[in-house]
């Protein structure tokens, strides 16, 4: 299994990176993230979460049962979602996976790393909320920093490159990058949820779009009951 690239930039919707977080290395898959400074805004903003992107832990974006206990602001934020960081239930089927995937930080500024370049293989990139900055940057080819850099690999390498946009209303030039990403063999898969899984908790609502990334990276879950499924 190839590792997997996570970009958090800075639109809303800071939860659904976590929760793709967890999942992916719950999934036993190694995940190269890199997050943008304004996603450090939003990621406290929304779930009070510190991420220092000078000197990243992994705890601070994904805080340990014991951090849980200690902050309300976090219990609240996980209270509702499997726990998966054991790697024991994010498969409702109670399918036990031992082995949990590592998680690799680059600094959004370093383009030494691996997946600034073509020759590093990877099985794909998920950005996840991705910013209408972001994705006017990658749909232009700016490759200014180190997530518009891994995301232009990925479509020039023809690779798997997941967009996942935040915003509303949308404007056309929006939608034109949108169009321009879709065309170049993006996928673009906006966080907007459906209704049809009977939801009953914003945490519902958050596994669907990440079940809906997982479907497109080829990692099988029950994240969320499937149209048509018994
Ligand atoms: C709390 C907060 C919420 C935001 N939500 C969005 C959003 O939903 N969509 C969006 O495109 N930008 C949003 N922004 C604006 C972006 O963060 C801003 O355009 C930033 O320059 C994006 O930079 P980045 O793409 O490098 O992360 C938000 C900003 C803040 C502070």
């Amino acid at each position: 299994m190839k590792d997997l690239v996570v970009a958090i930039t800075g639109a809303s919707g800071a939860i659904y990176a976590v929760r793709l977080l967890e999942v992916l290395l719950a999934a036993g898959r190694n995940v190269h993230l890199t997050i943008s400074p304004s996603a450090t805004i939003v990621l406290e903003r929304e779930l009070g979460l510190r991420v220092d992107l000078d000197r990243f832990q992994r705890s601070q974006l994904l805080p340990s049962d014991s951090q849980l206990a200690e902050d309300s602001k976090l219990k609240m934020l996980r209270q509702g979602f499997g726990p998966v960081t054991d790697g024991s239930s994010v498969f409702s089927d109670d399918t036990v996976v031992p082995v949990t995937g590592k998680l690799i930080y680059h600094h959004v500024r370093d383009f030494m790393a691996g997946i600034a370049s073509g020759s590093f293989l990877t099985g794909g990139m998920v950005i996840c909320p991705c910013s209408m900055g972001t994705l006017a940057s990658i749909a232009t080819g700016q490759s200014d920093n180190l997530i518009e850099r891994a995301a232009d690999v990925h479509l020039k390498e023809r690779r798997k490159l997941i967009v996942v946009p935040r915003e509303t209303p949308l404007g056309s030039i929006q939608l034109e990058n949108m169009k321009r990403l879709v065309d170049v063999g993006a996928i673009v898969l906006p966080a907007m949820p459906g209704f049809y899984h009977s939801p009953t908790s914003i945490h519902d609502l958050v596994d669907f779009i990440v079940g809906r990334i997982c479907d497109q990276l080829g990692i099988e879950h029950s994240l969320f009951k499937r149209w048509g499924s018994t």
